[in-house]
């Protein structure tokens, strides 16, 4: 009989090591690592006696018939995957506990009146779903079964009686496998379950959803050792303190990972926000200083947002500085440049600096924008209400060239802007109607333009 080996497994990274040890070697986190028994459950591979199913197939037999996609009829949503949900694909939705996962889940289930939604919770109590569902203003959820459960082979079984067009595993760090030595949630117990469902879902050709949820570091902790298996990863975030949720693509075989999906959490559930750029700018007041409108891109869409500052004299000791919805870098390296290249003094002061609605945003065309604000609330000037500033600012002072610029150029007109101060060489070539086009090479000239 062979020995049995236990092994120990960092429940941070999936690290596996043959003696206990405290410091993971590989992600350098503390007390993670986990003794697991070796998994009795590996189904031999007894070659099959049908030999055809096992013969390789030559590249150009394969049909290349169009994946066919169900269309939730959210469109945000069905951007996000690539125009729909691929049958027989297996996607993870992370993010943080509360930001809306399971109100995401349940409101597409309701979407697809023709198609019989399988909800298997292992988090909350099937009463719990069924408030939700009302909370949701469901009333005909008749293609909705739930089942409430955590065992793996249980669930298994329920799957194989019926014939589901969807599954959704709620969460999967609660599901487990009995045969299994380790806690649910435990990195075997999420791989094991997830190569399961994998199984489930390329065979059945029914597409799977998993919820997965997020540690504080933006990580997709235990999920994260199964986003290589998985075909999509979905990352769903949020500031706490805003109604504004926004869907990512991390991973996606089936689409682009550049789109983004924007909702808005209500009373009545996640509503989607088509367009982002009225939104973002509705509580703007023009005639404040430290208030500037960039153009960004997210994904494919140009959105219009407003960039904040605010700087004032500091009082005691230490200047503060405070980001929120960019980097804090960044903004360290704008300050810089702003004392050397354009004389302020911001030594003595503390600089906040804020996008408006609790976006992030993390491309430098935003740069401009932001030492507008600073700049604008220091002096006490308003930016002018009608203006829109893109540009990346090099450690010269340089305004560097952006990509996308048409479409920014676009929005910005569209939404009745009158001014866009771009990059020099961007402005070569460009046609814009109805937006006036300000070309600026240098940071100073910058803040003379959008400053007077
Ligand atoms: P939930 O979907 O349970 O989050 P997750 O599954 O990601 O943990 O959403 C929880 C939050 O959403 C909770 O704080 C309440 C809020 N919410 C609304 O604001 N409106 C609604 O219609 C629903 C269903 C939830
Ligand atoms: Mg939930």
């Amino acid at each position: 009989m062979a020995k049995i080996v236990t092994k120990y497994v960092c429940q941070s990274c999936g690290y596996v090591s043959p003696r206990w040890v405290g410091k993971c070697p590989n992600c350098s986190e503390w007390n993670t690592f986990v003794e697991e028994a070796p998994s009795p459950l590996r189904v031999s591979r007894k070659p099959s006696s049908v030999a055809s199913k096992l013969d390789p197939v030559p590249l150009e037999d394969i049909e290349k018939d169009d994946v066919p996609r169900l269309r939730t009829g959210i469109q945000e949503f069905d951007r996000v995957l690539g125009g729909g949900i691929v049958s027989g694909s297996l996607i993870l939705l992370g993010g943080d506990p509360g930001i809306g996962k399971s109100t995401m889940m349940m409101q597409l289930a309701l979407q697809l009146k023709d198609s019989v939604v399988l909800y298997i919770t292992g988090e909350e109590s099937a009463r719990q779903i069924k408030l939700r569902a009302e909370r949701l203003q469901a009333k005909t959820a008749r293609n909705i079964l739930l089942f409430a459960e955590t065992n793996l082979d249980l669930i298994l079984d329920v799957i194989e009686r019926g014939t589901p067009d969807l599954i959704v595993i709620d969460s999967i760090q609660t599901m487990y496998r009995p045969g299994l030595e380790s806690a649910p949630g435990s990195v075997s117990q999420v791989r094991e379950s997830t190569a399961l469902l994998l199984r489930l879902a390329k065979t059945r050709g029914v597409p799977i959803f998993l919820i997965g949820h997020v540690t504080k570091e933006g990580v997709i902790a235990g999920p994260r050792v199964i986003e290589h298996m998985v075909d999509t990863v979905l990352q769903f975030e949020g500031e706490a303190h805003y109604s504004y949720r926004v869907l990512r693509a991390l991973k996606n075989r089936f689409g682009s990972t550049n789109e983004i999906g924007i909702f808005e959490m209500h009373d009545a559930g996640l509503r989607e926000v088509r367009n982002p750029s009225e939104v973002f700018l509705s509580e703007r007041r023009s005639g404040t200083s430290g208030s500037t409108v960039v153009a960004s891109i997210e994904g494919s869409r140009p959105i219009l947002l407003e960039v904040q500052a605010l700087v004032t004299p500091t009082s005691y000791g230490m200047p503060q500085r405070n980001t929120t919805g960019v980097d804090y870098r960044r903004l360290s390296l704008l300050l810089a440049v702003l004392e050397k290249r354009v004389g302020l003094r911001l030594g003595t002061h503390d600089v906040f600096v804020n996008i408006a609605g609790g976006v992030k945003i993390d491309e430098p065309a935003v740069d401009l924008g932001i030492a507008t604000s600073i700049t604008s609330s220091l002096r006490d000037v308003p930016v002018d209400a009608g203006t829109v500033a893109v540009g990346e600012i090099g450690l010269g002072g340089e305004i560097r060239t952006i990509g996308q610029i048409e479409k920014r150029v676009q929005e910005a007109s569209k939404l009745g802007f009158k001014r866009i101060i771009v990059p020099q060489n961007n402005a070569k070539g460009l046609k814009a109607k109805e937006i006036e086009v300000i070309p600026v090479d240098r940071i100073e000239k910058a803040m003379e333009a959008l400053l007077s």
